[in-house]
């Protein structure tokens, strides 16, 4: 089986935010951070599969700071878990202090992406091997996060999700 390193997929995005993009209090918009990530994780997921990818499910959004007006936001996004033909990513934001440039985590978020042929049709992609703690960590929690996005789908009886009952026993 072909393997694959988080590091292998990773991809950053700085942009400025811009006044088009802001909400009534002069801050990101979340669907304006939304695209980003989006944008950010489907290239993650192209480069780990070298297939085409489709964004099959958001399934964690956290804004748990606001991005003021005219900051430097960088978004990294990497692939923390491969199955068949499906991926997890797991985005983190970071903004930039203007004076000192040191960077705060701002936001986090985890997609699913799906290779997919020219026909749509979902396809083999690599195996993921975790080398960092962190990324060891989000590789080992990815199964239970894609049986709840798949029981919230409709997709999964939950009587099926044994990672995710396991949770909770
Ligand atoms: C994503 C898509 C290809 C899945 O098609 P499908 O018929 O459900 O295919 P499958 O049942 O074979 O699922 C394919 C994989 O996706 C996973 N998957 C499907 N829906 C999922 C969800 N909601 N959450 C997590 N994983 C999901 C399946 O578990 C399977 O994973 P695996 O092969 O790694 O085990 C299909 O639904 C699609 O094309 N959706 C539209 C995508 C799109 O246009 N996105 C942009 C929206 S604007």
């Amino acid at each position: 089986m072909e393997y694959k390193t988080p590091t292998q997929s990773r991809t950053i995005l700085t942009d400025m935010v811009l006044p088009s993009e802001t909400n009534p209090l002069n801050n990101l918009f979340g669907g304006e951070l939304l695209a980003r990530m989006d944008r950010a994780a489907s290239i993650a997921a192209r480069r780990h599969s070298r297939k085409i990818t489709v964004t099959a499910s958001v399934n964690h959004v956290a804004f748990n700071r606001s991005i003021p007006l005219g900051s430097v936001v960088t978004v990294e996004a990497k692939v923390s878990r491969a199955f068949k033909t499906s991926m997890e990513v797991f985005l983190d934001v970071w903004i930039e202090d203007r004076e000192s440039g040191e960077r705060e985590k701002a936001n986090e978020a985890i997609y699913t992406f799906v290779a997919v042929d020219e026909s749509g049709k979902p396809v083999k992609i690599p195996a993921i091997n975790p080398e960092t703690d962190l990324e060891k960590e989000r590789y080992e929690g990815a199964l239970r996060r894609k049986q709840l996005s798949l029981v919230l789908a409709g997709k999964m009886n939950p009587n099926d999700a044994t990672e995710l009952k396991a949770l909770f026993q």
